[in-house]
């Protein structure tokens, strides 16, 4: 070989050793530049695991985070679609994002292609940005809609719907041995619902019309929500269910504003004995970036959250309820035996009702309901947040405009916090006293979300649980029809629902 290349080779051989040397003394003098990492990415194929993921079910997602969270801990990041979303799984970890940061982490992420037809441009309480219109919208449902003395004016519609679904019940039990009973429960959440909207109760047909439109679209939601990715790709190669996303929404609109305009003619002649319904709240609305009222496109997505929101949320839940009181008996006995203890049998022959002045008093009622939302929640997940700026959490990076989730089951089945944590014991809740439902000091679970962004109507969810479970068990036997069984497995829809629709057996009680 040349001298040459020789010496050339040796020399920078010994530059390299020499810079080696220096970075690893200089290494070790001076602690390295602080880059915090973000949270771990487990199986990441680009391009093939966001299609992947996208294509999987919630239920897969959940269990796959199981093992990703066992494995990598309480922080991971999914690439699903084009977006990562990075899932966490630890309640004290929520309790500082959601509460303790809570301005940075009430985002929401967009959906750019979808909004402009579903949420008119993220002009709804749960898709709009944190900002001033999402504070409108919010106050006005809150202070408007869910305070207390508004809440009051609807208890003559909630007795009326009660008394329906009592009658529907007990015709179906005398007709058939075994009823299935989240048809009925769907259908009174939904009249419920729909009354506060339009504020008038409205004819079977009706209802079974917008039923079927919000039901329709509800069901297609998430395939839906794939139009977002590759916006330009998914465009040209899922046609159909663009065209099919379009046409659903030409049918709400004209369901929903034929009673919307109606309201609004009212509107001008409203007096002191009518109740006063979401949509004249929203009437009333003016933008305050655009310094407008709302159009009608904005108006139907408004009304159409209202309804989703509070509907299958809630109709979910007491189906999961009842199924508990249907599989442990003694549980139910015991609801029955409290409201015979605190609220007296005597005084309650003509009327069957259970007033909702008397739901306070019954603590072993409000335990059953809470621990049907932590062994049940109707929504594994919460929607999903944005952070707003660069933030760290638990030594990880969450970058500005990232898209966070939390597992919300799996922080109700936490073994450190919930001893037996799959069983149905609502005596647990019975020591707390009076169980912080918002995590506002510590997150045990979070059924309704946390922070800024929880939701709204928990007040309202609790109500309509407290009020139908008891009257539910107070007027009928709940059993297991001979040969049947209460089975929990799990299906998700618009919320996680029973896989086997609960069956009953239903006996008056007196
Ligand atoms: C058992 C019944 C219900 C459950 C389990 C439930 C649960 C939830 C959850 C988990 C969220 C998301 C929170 C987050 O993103 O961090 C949410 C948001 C929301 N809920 Fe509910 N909900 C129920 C009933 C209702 C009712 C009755 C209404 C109103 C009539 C309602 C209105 C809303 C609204 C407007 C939002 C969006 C809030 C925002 O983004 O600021 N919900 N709910
Ligand atoms: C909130 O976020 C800021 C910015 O990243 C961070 O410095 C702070 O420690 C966070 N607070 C909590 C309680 O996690
Ligand atoms: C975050 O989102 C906003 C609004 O969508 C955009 O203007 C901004 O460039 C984004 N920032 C980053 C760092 O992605």
């Amino acid at each position: 070989m040349e001298a040459w290349l020789i010496t050339l080779v040796s020399f920078c051989v010994c530059v390299c050793v020499c810079v080696c040397v220096c970075v690893l003394i200089f290494s070790t003098l001076s602690p390295p530049p602080t880059t915090v990492k973000t949270p771990p990415v487990p199986s990441h194929i680009p391009i093939i695991t966001p299609i992947l993921w996208l294509r999987k079910s919630s239920t897969e997602l959940e269990q796959t985070l199981r093992s990703f969270h066992a494995k990598y801990g309480p922080v991971v990041t999914l690439w699903i679609g084009t977006r990562p979303t990075i899932f966490i799984a630890d309640r004290s970890l929520a309790h500082r994002a959601l509460v303790q940061n809570s301005s940075l982490f009430s985002g929401r992420p967009k959906s750019p292609a979808t909004a402009a037809v579903l949420s008119s441009d993220h002009r709804s309480i749960s898709s709009a940005s944190y900002g001033a219109t999402w504070r409108t919208l919010r106050r006005n449902l809150a202070s408007e809609m869910l305070h207390h003395s508004r809440l009051a004016s609807f208890s003559g519609a909630r007795k009326c719907v009660l008394n329906t679904l009592l009658t529907r019940l007990k015709s179906a039990s005398e007709s058939r041995h075994c009823v299935r009973v989240i048809d009925h429960l769907q259908h009174a959440m939904f009249c419920l619902l729909l009354f506060m909207c339009f504020g008038e109760r409205l004819d079977e047909g009706k209802v079974r019309d917008i039923a079927r439109v919000q039901r329709q679209m509800l069901l297609r939601l998430r395939r839906f929500s794939v139009l977002n990715f590759w916006p330009s790709v998914t465009r040209v190669l899922c046609r159909k269910r663009w065209r099919e996303m379009l046409r659903f929404r030409r049918e709400q609109e004209e369901v929903l504003l034929l009673l919307i305009r109606a309201r609004g003619r009212k509107q001008t002649v409203l007096n002191d004995d009518v109740v006063v319904s979401y949509v004249d709240t929203l009437l009333r609305l003016e933008l305050p970036l655009e310094k407008r009222r709302l159009n009608e496109g904005e108006l139907v997505t408004l009304c159409n959250e209202f309804l989703n929101a509070g509907t299958d949320t809630t109709s979910t839940a007491l189906q999961w309820i009842m199924a508990n009181l249907v599989k442990y008996p003694h549980v139910q006995e015991r609801v029955v035996e409290e409201i015979r203890q605190v609220v007296g049998e005597g005084e309650r022959e003509e009327s069957q009702v259970i007033e909702e002045e008397e739901l306070h008093k019954l603590g072993y009622l409000k335990a059953v309901v809470l621990e049907g939302l932590r062994r049940h929640p109707p929504g594994h997940f919460v929607l999903p947040h944005a952070v707003s700026e660069d933030v760290v959490l638990n030594d990880y990076l969450v970058p500005k405009n990232g898209t966070v989730n939390f597992m919300v089951a799996e922080m109700g089945l936490d073994p450190n916090v919930w001893e037996d944590p799959l069983g149905f014991k609502p005596e647990r809740f019975l020591n707390d006293e009076g169980f912080d439902i918002t995590g506002t000091k510590e997150i045990k679970m979070m059924p309704f979300g946390a922070g800024r962004r929880i939701c709204p109507g928990y007040n309202l969810a609790l109500l309509h649980l407290e009020y139908f479970v008891a009257n539910l068990v107070w007027n009928f036997v709940w059993k297991i029809p001979e040969g049947g069984d209460v089975d929990l497995s799990e299906k998700q829809e618009f919320t996680v629902v029973m896989k086997n629709a609960l069956h009953v057996h239903i006996s008056p009680r007196i």
